[in-house]
């Protein structure tokens, strides 16, 4: 007999984006003749820059000559790429962070989900209401949470709601936690978190001895001087955060696969006789177990945007997909309705009308302009009544989205 682990059955039956993907195939199915056009998923649709083609074809040559061959590489990433992602993303920024800190992965939803494997089961974890539903459902397959609650929380967690009221700024909670998920720019509300508020959570998590996961994975996306791109711009947060970051969003390389984690060499985390760990050594440990590094090909191809090319060329995709997100808020005002986000962050996070429910407004876009969007309750309860549109797609289907979508609400 094989017993299941039955955290797993604690959850919802399908993740968010799986649903939405099950939706939209049945609709298709039943009307082939619709032309979806899909503001989802937050999938990029435009190609990779230049340089990092031309990079990764390189890679693949040497790949094909026995003379630059590569088998496995290094579990925590290239050299090559570490060096870079250090002086470019942070050092040049005046950011205290080693590339020895740095760990390549094949993207952020790997590391923001295994992350958790490090630390104990009795660790309080803070999530912030809506979220993005890594951080939770995994905290849940792990058995740190209780069941499901009818209101739509998990029993054990303790939920930091985002509303317009706190203009979705997450609020320090008045209890002790032990781990506690930050994500600015914030999927999926678009909003940030502002340097002094971020300095108040290093301060809360050093007075409580917890550890902050942070998620930047949208950092590219920051227009405004005073929002931090990193926690680490934050004095006190090498004692307490480890950083995500990815080359997805910023690079476009939701489907080639390319992230980092940085944990700073004095993080700690305590072990059952008290004693302090460094985090960095378990994760290290973790990794060079479970994992055998991203691809060789990837990680040059990544390094190329570390050059005054590299870095034209992926300003200019990001650049475009924040022209989008002009374009969706501008159209949303139009026909009057609220909308946030669109500004540091590639999400425009908005009230339906009428307070509809989500999912309900999510099958009359559907149905009635062949769109689709991310309904706010499947982030959590907090979102009900909000409902997410990403500005990945490209330039005609938004502006034709927006043009069906204002047709439709304005009838
Ligand atoms: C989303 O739509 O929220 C993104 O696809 C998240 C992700 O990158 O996994």
């Amino acid at each position: 007999m094989a017993y299941i682990n039955d955290n797993y059955q604690k959850l919802p039956g399908s993740y968010l984006f799986s649903e939405i993907a099950k939706r939209i195939k049945t609709y298709q199915t039943q009307n082939p003749a619709a032309k979806i056009i899909r503001l989802g998923i937050g999938d990029v649709t435009q190609p990779l820059p230049k340089v990092c083609i031309d990079a990764m074809k390189h890679a693949v040559d040497e790949m094909g000559d026995v003379k630059t061959f590569r088998g496995y590489g290094p579990e925590q990433g290239y050299e090559f790429l570490r060096e870079k992602i250090a002086d470019y993303n942070y050092k040049q920024r005046g950011i205290n962070v080693e590339a020895d800190e740095i760990f390549i992965s094949d993207g952020s939803k790997c590391d923001c989900g295994n992350i958790q494997e490090i630390f104990g089961l009795n660790n309080k974890i803070a999530i912030a209401d809506p979220v993005y539903p890594v951080y939770l459902d995994t905290n849940v397959m792990a058995g740190r949470t209780g069941d499901l609650q009818a209101d739509g929380h998990f029993e054990g967690v303790v939920y930091l709601p985002c509303t317009a009221e706190n203009n979705f700024a997450p609020a320090i909670p008045n209890e002790h936690v032990d781990m506690i998920y930050l994500c600015s720019p914030n999927n999926p509300t678009g909003t940030t978190i502002s340097k002094s508020d971020l300095k108040r959570w290093v301060d809360y998590a050093k007075a409580n001895d917890a550890i902050i996961l942070y998620d930047a994975a949208y950092a590219a996306y920051i227009t405004e001087d005073d929002v931090p791109r990193s926690i680490y711009e934050v004095e006190g947060a090498r004692d307490c955060a480890i950083e995500f970051r990815s080359f997805s969003k910023t690079a476009g390389f939701t489907g080639t696969r390319c992230g980092y984690v940085v944990i700073p060499r004095e993080l700690t985390g305590k072990n059952k006789n008290g004693d302090d760990v460094p985090l960095k050594n378990l994760w290290l440990r973790r990794q060079t177990t479970k994992f055998n590094g991203t691809a060789y090909i990837v990680q040059r191809g990544a390094e190329a945007i570390y050059s005054e090319d590299g870095q034209n060329q992926v300003h200019g995709l990001v650049n475009y997909y924040m022209e989008n997100a002009k374009i969706i808020r501008d159209g949303l005002k139009d026909i009057g309705l609220t909308a946030y986000g669109g500004v540091n962050a590639p999400y425009i996070w908005l009230q339906t009308p009428k307070d509809m429910p989500s999912w309900t407004f999510f099958d009359k876009l559907l149905n009635e302009a062949n769109v689709v969007g991310t309904p706010g309750a499947g982030f959590g309860p907090c979102g009900e009544g909000y409902f997410r549109l990403t500005a990945f797609g490209d330039r005609s289907n938004t502006i034709e989205a927006m043009e069906r979508i204002k047709m439709q609400l304005q009838l």
